[in-house]
């Protein structure tokens, strides 16, 4: 090798890397603790919250908890929370009767929230699955193995008007039935909840990431299978197929039309090419969903001591934010500084 050997070459990209000052001035993607929304899990009762097995470092939370919760995110700077109840076994019917019910248990945490929080954004999940004996998102048919779209959408409609009338600042369908966001639409237009806003999880796919998410709310199979591997609900019925991306785009610009004010993407981690997509195709704000099999999948790495948790927990998130998404439901809300 020749002494001083120098390219004859002008652009040196690596420039703009010599410093941490330089460096900073340059990234393009910044995550805040204003563009979360913390995800929580909510129970009847009062003695504190317990853990869940599957997801370390998340609780489910009583209202009592839940508000404490609350406040100690608003000092973090994390000012919208997703709530999702467990509901108690007895409450549970083939119709989600207590869905519908304005003293369930997510409608009571959604009021006491804005009640000692009016600051804090409440996205109110309207889903039939913690309010069924079966666990599907909405009700079966004869066969018991298709759901009926337009009762399903006429049981969340009731459900949403009734998260409005809670305080909730965004209803958030979540159950992928055709038509549902204009129906809510309507229903909330014709109620005066002019105001309320539907986040709406347009693309959301029958993915395997939900796993500790049903363990979560008690709405996965009691007992592992055979094979000590738990055997989680099949809904590619109505959610989308993960080999596939087009329809995407196509179910965004349906909700896009029937009314929808922000478009969800989900998961998250393994789909940045969907809300890449999705993003160049509306010009709604993007939220995307790092879920529970994404949380886990980190946490579990970590506690292994195989992977740097902060870093990767920083890494997954600017991605899912340069990828195009303003707002990301995160497990990870509460330690992004
Ligand atoms: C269902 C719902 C699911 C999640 C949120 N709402 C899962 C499912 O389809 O069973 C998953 C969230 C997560 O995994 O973190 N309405």
């Amino acid at each position: 090798m020749e002494e001083n050997f120098k390219l004859d070459i002008k652009a040196r990209p690596r420039r703009l890397r010599k410093s941490g000052a330089i460096l900073d001035l340059c990234q393009e993607t910044h995550v805040l603790p204003s563009d979360l929304i913390l995800p929580v899990f909510i129970k009847e009762g009062k003695n504190g919250a317990d853990k869940i097995p599957s997801m370390p470092g998340q609780f489910r939370h009583t209202v009592e908890s839940l508000l404490k919760l609350c406040e100690a995110a608003l000092r973090k700077g994390v000012r919208a929370i997703a709530p999702f109840p467990l509901v108690d076994p007895q409450k549970k019917s083939l119709r989600a009767d207590e869905a519908v019910s304005e003293k369930s248990l997510a409608n009571r945490a959604i009021a006491a929230v804005k009640k000692r929080f009016p600051e804090m954004a409440v996205v109110a999940d309207i889903a039939l699955d913690p309010y069924t004996t079966h666990g599907h998102d909405g009700i079966l048919d004869k066969s018991g193995t298709w759901i009926i779209n337009d009762e399903t959408v006429e049981i969340l409609t009731a459900m949403a008007l009734m998260a409005a009338r809670a305080g909730a600042d965004f209803v958030a369908p979540s159950d992928m039935m055709d038509g549902r966001i204009g129906a809510i639409r309507d229903a909330l237009d014709d109620c005066d909840f002019t105001e309320t806003a539907i986040m709406a999880y347009s693309a959301k796919y029958a993915s395997a990431y939900y796993g500790p998410f049903r363990d979560a709310i008690g709405s996965a199979p009691k007992s592992p299978g055979k094979s000590g591997q738990r055997k989680y609900l099949d809904k590619k019925g109505y959610q989308l197929n993960p080999y596939n991306s087009r329809e995407a785009v196509r179910e965004a610009l349906l909700d896009e039309e029937e009314g929808a004010d922000v478009i969800m993407v989900k998961p998250a981690g393994s789909y940045l090419d969907i809300i890449s997509k999705v993003k160049d195709s509306t010009v709604l704000p993007i939220a995307a969903y790092q879920v529970s099999g994404e949380y886990s999948m980190i946490m579990a790495a970590a506690l292994k001591g195989w992977i740097d948790l902060e870093r990767v927990r920083n890494e997954s998130l600017a991605c899912i934010k340069r990828a195009g998404a303003d707002m990301i439901l995160t497990y990870f809300a509460m330690d992004v500084k």
